[in-house]
């Protein structure tokens, strides 16, 4: 019961935890890096401490637990068509130690695409991190148009993109495959067969709490559907979508990596694309 969780923590204070007690790399990525980036994208222009959130493809909610523990989020709502929220229970027992979550957050599964607006009260900030490359191209104007009715008139939407497609890591398979734009060189059968006859440990920061639930095929397998569905938006093409659904560009931030470029990717695809890996933006509604 929610009331009673908020009157615990009113007479209480939050259930203790302790960051000391963090071993998995994934969780530490979110808590710590995600949640301090999107905390100093959003701490100027809104208040942490009475504004309310939506986070777009929240995941598991690690970032969004992170925000609420050590920046002093009261209010994230966070949706997503899975329910990897559901383990963060868990996952905050196990690696903080923390026996209940903050009645701060709420989480809710939604279908690809549903319209949210109008459902609960407009919001303040919307944050989104590394999802928009995952939503479907033809949902991509109707969701960003509706996220633009979830906000209130100067409100601010965060949003976070890494790896964009065209860079060297954009098919989201390096933890199998560490050839560069392998994804623009070779068929999908061939990565296919990397993927396949990849053994051995891969990268803990890589691996999110779904691991477990799919085993090492099955989470081969997934992975590789994710990357089979990625839109493969360009920063570009993203600013454009936001723009067109009312949003205006208050801030952005594209970050490149360095590296010589197979002379047979630039025959196809502009160097600005192959180069640029993370796109971040700072929406704002007028
Ligand atoms: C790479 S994960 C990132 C999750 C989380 N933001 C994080 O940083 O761990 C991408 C997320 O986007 C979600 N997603 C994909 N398409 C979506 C859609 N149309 N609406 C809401 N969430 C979506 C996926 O279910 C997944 O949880």
């Amino acid at each position: 019961m929610k009331w009673m969780l908020k009157l615990q923590e009113r007479i209480s204070g939050l259930a203790p935890w302790d960051a000391q007690k963090i071993t998995d790399e994934w969780f530490r990525a979110h808590f710590e890096y995600a949640a301090d980036v999107v905390h100093q994208w959003m701490d100027g222009v809104l208040d942490m401490r009475t504004a309310r959130f939506l986070n777009f493809g929240c995941g598991d909610g690690i970032t969004d637990l992170s925000l609420v523990l050590r920046h002093g989020a009261t209010a994230i709502h966070g949706v997503d068509i899975r329910r990897e929220y559901a383990k963060l229970p868990r996952i905050a027992r196990e690696q903080l130690g923390m026996a209940r979550l903050p009645s701060a957050l709420t989480f809710e599964t939604i279908r690809p695409g549903a319209s949210l607006a109008g459902k609960r009260a407009l919001v303040d900030g919307i944050m989104s991190w590394s999802t928009f490359e995952h939503v479907q191209r033809d949902q991509l104007a109707p969701i960003l148009a509706d996220l633009h009715a979830c906000l209130r008139p100067g409100g601010y939407f965060f949003l976070q993109i890494e790896p964009l497609f065209y860079s060297p890591y954009g098919s989201h398979l390096r933890r199998y495959d560490e050839v560069p734009w392998h994804h623009l060189l070779a068929s999908e059968d061939e990565l296919w067969q990397v993927i396949q006859n990849h053994d051995g440990p891969i990268d803990a920061a890589e691996v999110d709490f779904g691991f477990a639930d799919f085993g090492v095929d099955g989470y081969k397998r997934f992975v590789f559907k994710e990357y089979q569905a990625l839109n493969r938006l360009t920063a570009d093409e993203l600013v454009a979508f936001a723009q067109e659904a009312g949003f205006r560009l208050e801030r952005q931030e594209r970050r490149n990596v360095e590296r010589e470029i197979p002379a047979l990717l630039l025959e196809s695809y502009p160097r600005e694309w192959v180069l640029n890996n993370e796109i971040m933006l700072l929406l704002r509604k007028e």
